[in-house]
């Protein structure tokens, strides 16, 4: 019985990361970022993973990222600027930026 419960809750666990994942990567897509932006490599930007890596441990991360969204970022990454991306909202803008976050070391999908 208690076997059983036990295989209940680790699928429910692999099913929400899952879910996690797929809602970061489809806002991302469906907000134009991967005109600009590919989960593992450098595009016109910077791939997320490697921003993920360079946030790691870093608490405020997710606040300053979504704050990066919205307003744009320029010379943190290289000679070209990103615009502001203001239709994301700023709860999307956490969201997503929780999810780039969540890219490092994980077996993330990608594309
Ligand atoms: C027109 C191209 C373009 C688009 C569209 C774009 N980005 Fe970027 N992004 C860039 C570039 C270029 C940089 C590096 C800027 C720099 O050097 O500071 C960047 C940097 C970033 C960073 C790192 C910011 C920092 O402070 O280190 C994040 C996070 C990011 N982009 C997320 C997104 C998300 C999410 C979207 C979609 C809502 C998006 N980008 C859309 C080009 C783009």
């Amino acid at each position: 019985m208690l076997f059983r419960f036990l295989i209940l809750i680790g699928i429910c666990a692999v099913t929400g990361a899952a879910s996690a994942q797929t809602v970061g990567l489809d806002l991302a897509k469906a907000n134009n970022c991967m005109s600009c932006h590919r989960v593992d490599r450098k595009v016109v930007g910077p791939g997320f993973m490697a921003i993920a890596e360079r946030f790691a441990g870093n608490g405020e991360a997710a606040e300053y990222l979504a704050h990066s969204i919205r307003d744009g970022s320029r010379r943190k990454w290289g000679p070209v600027p990103m615009p502001r991306q203001s239709h994301v909202s700023p709860e999307d803008a956490i969201t997503i930026a929780e999810w780039i976050l969540s890219l490092h070391e994980s077996d993330a999908q990608v594309e």
